[in-house]
């Protein structure tokens, strides 16, 4: 399993249900890595084997997987399937799976386990509600979340975490780098096991506040959904 230690950054597109070839072709051909950073970009599975994988610190990423390990399951995509094409990390209860494909935290649980199993390291997504933000319960749907989806055979070396508060999802807004901090501090002491977890942010990153959201103390890196999709945006990110 890569050594996510090796990173002082790793930076995640999610292109959701985004791209087709010609668009990966012009897309790979202006990308500019940085040395520093672990990118992974997560494209719809069908092209997850034309990406460039396994350069030194770019990679190939599942956007989801199969709770299942094989069989009778029509338009599954398995964790051992993703290890076969050298597939590395894999995204796991995104908060759009959990809301329109009712993933429970049950299910990424056991999907995560399967990941790592198969030597795939789950980007674990947690995140609140807006109305959860407003009645104080972040913290409590967190700590539940994490709880409940995170598998007993997680630690820090084989998965990662995503903090996306779901109201901050492609809609602009943003919490401050305070709440950002404060929340990422949470996650990583909820219990003791997770101080060393990397915890990225997800939630409308873009070029114009990536920076400040790296340079927190508590942040690992991002997950970026809509600015990954311009390269040019996703390469000051990177850099
Ligand atoms: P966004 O999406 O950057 O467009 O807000 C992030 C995500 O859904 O992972």
């Amino acid at each position: 399993m890569l050594k996510l230690g090796n990173f002082s950054s790793i930076i995640v597109a999610n292109w959701k249900l985004n791209g087709n070839m010609e668009f990966i072709n012009q897309y790979y051909q202006k990308l500019v890595l940085n040395p520093n950073n672990c990118v992974v970009i997560c494209s719809p599975s069908i092209f997850l084997n034309k990406l460039e994988i396994n350069n030194k610190n770019l990679f190939s990423g599942a956007q989801d997987v199969s709770i299942y390990q094989e069989g009778a399951f029509t338009g599954e995509l398995s964790a051992k399937m993703l290890d076969d094409i050298k597939i590395q990390f894999s995204l796991v209860g995104h908060s759009e799976r959990r809301q329109y494909f009712n993933e429970s935290n049950e299910i990424i649980n056991l999907k995560s386990k399967n990941l790592i199993e198969n030597n795939v390291i789950p980007i674990i997504c947690i995140g609140e509600t807006l109305e959860e933000k407003e009645n104080n319960k972040t913290n409590e749907v967190l700590k539940k979340q994490i709880k409940e989806s995170i598998p007993v055979s997680s630690n820090y070396e084989n998965t990662i975490i995503a903090y996306e508060p779901i109201w901050a999802i492609g809609t602009g807004l943003t919490p401050s780098l305070d709440e950002i901090e404060e929340v990422h501090k949470f996650i990583k002491t909820v219990n003791v096991k997770l101080n060393n977890y990397k915890v990225l942010y997800g939630g409308s990153v873009k070029a114009s506040n990536s920076d400040d959201i790296n340079s927190l103390n508590n942040v690992d890196g991002c997950l970026v959904g809509g600015a990954s999709l311009k390269v040019d945006e996703f390469n000051s990110i990177i850099s």
